[in-house]
């Protein structure tokens, strides 16, 4: 793991978040403190209470962005949940352990991608072989006589390494990728099984089901398929092989308990003290169920235990009708760090259309110039469309800089519908097509509150 500090973290954040800056700093301290505590003096570690974090504002002004980019920096298991899907132990619906059990599942799936890419050169130069082994004795046929031993490398190798070589070389140049040969696959789709179980139980149907897809025959069945897909096919089953799965859990379940990142979405709508009434399941229930888990327990996966003694917990809510300290204590106490992110202003709607690495109009340039469309921003046009949304946003609803994308997306209509016939083009966006485009549906209010 990097161990990023604070500044960098920041600074890193900067490239694709505008503003906010109070909140950059506040998901730098919360991660660089996670690091601190891992490496005070172990018998301190324990007195030390995890310091996580709660972001508190208004919807659409880069809570989530901030938390999934600090995952992304930190190369961090990152998983999203909102936390009102949460009930309490025994009623039905998902309990909150199932969080760390779904961080495992895709903290696995990241190692295992990561260890198959760096096996993907040797498993390249095994399906290759493999490859060879299989033309061969095709091309036999092709070629006059010689009779004796179909099939095995050994009988290829036989006929002398020339042959052999020679096709690798058309093999490499892609002379054979016309080909077909015939391939084993084994039959990747499993048959549908449905395991009820009751609620709360979800690891055990996972067992059961995946004990019951092993007792079923694992099926292969012969496909003719064209060489360079037979050298993909072979490839990703020699990759399979190589990968050491028991390396893979191992290293995954240490990345999450050094440096996962759960993000707790709508923490706000579990903040509330007063007993419920109704068949509500008692929020006050559920904050009692998160805490172990924020302060630090074992939670048994089918991949093993995992500790989440360390994992960043990142909560996140508009708060509009409560407050954090609504929160049961204990909680409140376990996300000391709080930041409040500001509502997005026009300048920021600039900024966020023009500057970041991942801008709108970065996107839609490109995705217009796979259409061979040169597509050019002009600086006032860019400043109209940030006042259009912005107004937008203070007429109807608030959603944030998400209202950039309806609006960008509205403009660009026209030209994104007759693209193929502009290729070849050079498009200039003005201030006056903005107007033109946009300016009947912002006026009227009922219009824009279903178009833009
Ligand atoms: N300050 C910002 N800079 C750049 N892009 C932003 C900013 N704020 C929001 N965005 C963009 O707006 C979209 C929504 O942002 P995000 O998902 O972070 O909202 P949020 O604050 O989590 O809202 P919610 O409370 O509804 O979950 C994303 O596509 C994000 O890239
Ligand atoms: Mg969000």
């Amino acid at each position: 793991m990097r161990d990023l500090r604070p500044p960098e973290i920041v600074w890193e954040l900067d490239k694709y978040i505008v503003g906010q800056h109070e909140a950059k700093r506040s998901v730098a301290i919360a991660l660089r403190n996670r690091w601190r505590r891992q490496q005070v003096p172990e018998h301190l570690r324990d007195e030390i209470a995890p310091k996580n974090i709660i972001m508190i504002g208004p919807t659409g002004v880069g809570k989530t962005e901030i938390a999934r980019r600090l995952a992304k920096l930190a190369n961090s298991p990152f998983l999203k949940i909102e936390a009102s899907r949460f009930t309490e132990v025994g009623y039905v619906g998902r309990d909150v352990e199932s969080m760390v059990r779904d961080l495992t599942e895709l903290a696995v799936n990241m190692v295992r991608a990561e260890e198959q890419e760096t096996v993907m050169v040797r498993a390249r130069e095994m399906a290759e072989e493999k490859a060879l082994d299989i033309l061969l004795p095709a091309a036999r046929g092709q070629q006059p006589v010689e009779e004796g031993e179909f099939g095995s490398a050994h009988g290829a190798e036989e006929r002398g390494p020339s042959t052999r070589e020679k096709f690798r070389q058309l093999l490499r140049e892609g002379r054979l990728n016309d080909r077909y040969v015939d391939l084993e696959v084994t039959d990747r789709s499993h048959p549908m099984i449905e395991v009820f179980t009751s609620a709360g139980m979800e690891e055990m149907d996972v067992n059961l089901r995946e004990m019951l897809s092993n007792l079923m025959p694992r099926r292969t069945k012969r496909r003719k398929v064209k060489v360079p897909e037979a050298l993909e096919i072979l490839a990703q089953e020699e990759s399979q092989r190589l990968i050491d799965m028991d390396r893979v859990v191992k290293l995954a379940i240490e990345r999450i308990e050094h440096s996962g990142i759960i993000f707790l979405d709508e923490i706000d709508k579990i903040a509330s003290r007063e007993t419920t009434h109704g068949p509500d399941v008692s929020r006050e229930g559920v904050q009692r169920d998160l805490l172990p888990i924020v302060e630090g327990c074992t939670v048994h996966t089918k991949y093993g235990m995992v500790k989440t003694d360390h994992i960043l917990f990142i909560a996140s809510g508009a708060f509009h009708m409560s407050k954090p300290s609504d929160l049961i204590p204990e909680l409140q106490g376990r996300f000391p760090i709080r930041v409040e992110l500001s509502p997005l202003s026009k300048d920021d709607f600039v900024r966020i259309l023009t500057e970041p690495e991942n801008a709108l109009t970065t996107q839609y340039r490109e995705l217009m110039a796979t259409e061979g469309i040169a597509l050019v921003f002009e600086a006032d046009s860019i400043d109209e469309l940030a006042q259009i949304a912005y107004e937008v946003n203070a007429r109807t609803e608030n959603i944030g800089a998400r209202r950039l994308h309806t609006v960008i997306e509205k403009l660009l209509e026209e030209i994104s519908f007759n693209a193929s016939q502009l290729a070849g083009q050079g498009i200039t966006i003005t201030r006056d097509y903005v107007r033109e485009r946009l300016r009947d549906i912002v006026k009227d209010v009922d219009l824009s509150r279903y178009i833009l």
